[in-house]
């Protein structure tokens, strides 16, 4: 593996903040609201000065309406002043894969930090590092976007 492949990592080797958004991410999990897919997902924001923010999908029986559990994290963060974020950990558990946010999951994340570190987590704490300049390459994003030309 070179250094832009992602990696799996050991849970234990992993700084203590980043231990505590898996554990979150993990926990709130247990929370979605998820009655027809089934399919529980967790997400726990890691913020510039410490602070972490969970969230966790919320369904609708008008299935469009669905929020995921990245998005659901990222407006609670919104809301607590919160809009810097170093490191997303979410938790899904889908067979042998690990389970990456959808497409505009993808482009919300990178809209507050496009180097956003993002680590995809089983319950079994099997752990896939990887981050947002990886997972939304050549993305459409504030920093370069102008509306005036
Ligand atoms: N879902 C998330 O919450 N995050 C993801 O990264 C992928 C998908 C949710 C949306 C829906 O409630 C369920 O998983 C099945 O798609």
């Amino acid at each position: 593996m070179g250094d832009c492949a992602d990696e799996e990592v050991d849970f234990d080797l992993l700084d203590p903040a980043i231990q505590k958004i898996i554990n979150k991410a993990k926990a709130v999990r247990e929370k979605a609201y998820c009655p027809y897919s089934k399919f529980a997902v967790g997400a726990a924001l890691l913020c510039d000065d410490g602070a972490i923010i969970d969230g966790c999908n919320v369904e609708n029986v008008s299935y469009g309406l669905t929020i995921c559990a990245e998005r659901s994290a990222i407006c609670k963060a919104m809301s607590e002043g919160q809009k810097v974020f170093k490191s997303i950990a979410i938790c899904a558990e889908m067979k042998d894969t690990f389970v990456g946010p959808c497409g505009a999951c993808r482009q919300v994340l990178a809209e507050f930090n496009v180097n956003l570190d993002v680590y995809l987590c089983k319950p079994n704490n099997e752990i896939l590092k990887t981050s947002m300049a990886k997972l939304l390459p050549l993305s459409f994003t504030p920093n370069w976007v102008s509306f005036s030309s």
